[in-house]
C-alpha cells in the first residue's frame, strides 16, 4: 500500500468523533473504577485539559492529524511522565482503563488487536521504575 491509498487506525476507529469519545471514557472509567485510584491520584481534578491532550496525542499517533506536534512540538512522552512513579501497577491500571474504554466502541478484531498491542507497548515503555 502507498501513501495515498492507505486506511490509518485513525480512520478505522472511526476519526475525531470516535477517538473523542474512546478518551472521554478512558478518563470517566478511571475517576470511577476503585482499581484505577492509583493512577487516578496522580491526575489533576479536573482533566478537561488532559483529556484535550490525550485527543491531541493520540489523533498523531493512530495516523490522523499531528495535533499535539503542531501545538506542543516533539511529545517526549516518557520525559514527560518522570514527574510521575510508573511501574508496573501503574501500567496496568493505565491499560484496564483503556481496554475498558476500547471495549466499549465498536472496532474490527484486527484494529482491536493491533490497539491493544500498541498500547501495551507504549504503556510499558512508560514505565520509570
Ligand atoms: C503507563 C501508565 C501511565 C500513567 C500512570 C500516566 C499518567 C499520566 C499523568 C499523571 C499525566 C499528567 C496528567 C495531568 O496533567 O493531570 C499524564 C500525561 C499524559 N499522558 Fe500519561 N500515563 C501513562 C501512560 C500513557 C500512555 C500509554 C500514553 C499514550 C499512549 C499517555 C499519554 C499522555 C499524554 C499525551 C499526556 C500529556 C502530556 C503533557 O503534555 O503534559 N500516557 N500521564
Amino acid at each position: 500500500m502507498d501513501a495515498v491509498t492507505e486506511i490509518t487506525p485513525y480512520e478505522l476507529l472511526g476519526g475525531e468523533a470516535v477517538l473523542r469519545q474512546l478518551v472521554d471514557r478512558f478518563y470517566d472509567i478511571m475517576a470511577t473504577d476503585p482499581r484505577a485510584a492509583g493512577i487516578q491520584a496522580m491526575h489533576a481534578a479536573d482533566t478537561t485539559l488532559i483529556r484535550q491532550k490525550l485527543f491531541e496525542f493520540l489523533s498523531g499517533w493512530l495516523g490522523g492529524p499531528q495535533l499535539f506536534i503542531e501545538k506542543y512540538g516533539h511529545p517526549r512522552l516518557r520525559a514527560r511522565h518522570m514527574p510521575f512513579a510508573i511501574g508496573e501497577a501503574e501500567r496496568d491500571q493505565w491499560l484496564l482503563c483503556m481496554f475498558q474504554a476500547m471495549a466499549e466502541v465498536p472496532m474490527e478484531a484486527a484494529l482491536r488487536a493491533h490497539l491493544e498491542e500498541a498500547f501495551t507497548r507504549t504503556a510499558d515503555f512508560m514505565r520509570n521504575q
